[in-house]
């Protein structure tokens, strides 16, 4: 069971905080298809502290989101200690402190991972966190920096000890980045030091997978980030299997791209319209994967700055997608 403050989840799905990814748009989305618990994507607390407009703005949430947590990040505690206060305001339902950032500009200046270097830093800005907000504060961090120096048991009870209401924990180390497998079983023996709630991240790309964290490990709940890119369904396949042991309503071709246009169109509801089409681009590959001929839609796709002719070609597509289903060998049989 996931309880951080008011919040109540049992077998909960959460959809990582993810730069550039985890907009409002995508976040409707993701809760449409079924995520108990998002995050913005990470918040600069120099930016806030700075009073900078386009970070502010990432703090934008909709009750209809609920619950949803503000991520923030820095290396420093005074300024960390003023943007939760900032983002505080915003009426999230929790903080989030971001502790697992790998990228070099953020973790080698001491923010994200570099943390991970100095766990009783971490300690004393997450308590000094807790003790400037009324609100949960969580943690989202890794195993460690490298494998000679996996310190998420000392972490784990630092911040528990802090106040902290509940830990992320992606199980890979800093060196790793992004890649090589995820060691789940740290879940475990995490859960062993600590009594707050322990959410598993890393590797969980399928429904079969968000299964498989749950039977192979205690989590309290499962967060799910690039299994999200491109396939949002991923929260519907996860519930009806855990639910019922197999996926009920596999995405067809037609829902995949048809959710593409609709996460197209919540996008153009928050920015204008050229500028919610571009970053889009990046999305087309996830979802058009695997399907015929997609690699020469997305190449046409590409040219577009409009949604009407991206709806265009995508719904031709789909029509073709359907004729050639009804004329290949395969299906004459
Ligand atoms: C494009 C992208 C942006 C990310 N941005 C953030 C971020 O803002 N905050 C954060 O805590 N983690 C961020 N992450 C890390 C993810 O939240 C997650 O920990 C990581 O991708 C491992 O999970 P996965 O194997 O399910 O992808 C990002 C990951 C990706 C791929």
């Amino acid at each position: 069971m996931l309880e951080i403050g008011k919040i109540k989840l049992d077998k909960a799905l959460l959809l990582a905080p993810m730069e550039e990814i985890t907009n409002p748009g995508f976040r409707k989305l993701c809760k449409e298809f079924g995520a108990d618990l998002m995050y913005t994507e990470f918040v600069n607390a120099d930016g806030l502290s700075r009073k900078d407009k386009k970070t502010h703005a990432k703090m934008k949430i909709f009750d209809y989101e609920r619950p949803v947590g503000i991520q923030i990040y820095g290396g420093n505690i005074e300024p960390m200690v003023v943007s939760a206060k900032i983002a505080e305001k915003e009426n999230p339902d929790l903080i989030d402190i971001n502790a697992g950032c790998w990228v070099k500009k953020v973790a080698n200046r001491g923010a994200g991972a570099g943390l991970l270097k100095d766990p009783p830093l971490m300690e004393k800005m997450v308590r000094a966190i807790v003790e400037a907000v009324d609100l949960p504060v969580t943690v989202k961090t890794r195993l460690g920096w490298d494998d000679e120096n996996i310190v998420i048991l000392d972490v784990a009870r630092r911040l528990e000890d802090a106040g902290a209401k509940a830990l992320t924990v992606h199980c890979r180390t800093r060196k790793q980045g992004h890649s090589g497998d995820a060691a789940w079983f740290w879940i475990d023996r995490i859960k062993e030091v600590v009594d707050f709630p322990v959410i598993l991240n890393g590797g969980v790309m399928t429904a079969s997978d968000i299964k498989r964290a749950f039977d192979e490990t205690n989590a309290d709940g499962v967060m799910i980030a690039r299994g999200a890119i491109g396939q949002p369904w991923i929260f519907r396949e996860g519930k009806e299997i855990l639910e019922f042991g197999d996926i009920k309503n596999p995405v067809t071709t037609e829902e995949r791209i048809k959710t593409a246009l609709r996460h197209l169109r919540y996008e153009i509801e928050i920015k204008e319209e050229r500028r919610a089409v571009i970053p889009f681009r990046k999305f087309y590959s996830g979802y058009l994967k695997g399907m015929y001929g997609a690699s020469k839609i997305r190449q046409e796709l590409m040219n577009y700055v409009e949604y009407a002719p991206i709806e265009e070609t995508l719904l031709k597509y789909l029509d073709y997608l359907n004729n050639y289903e009804m004329t290949k060998p395969e299906s004459k049989e």
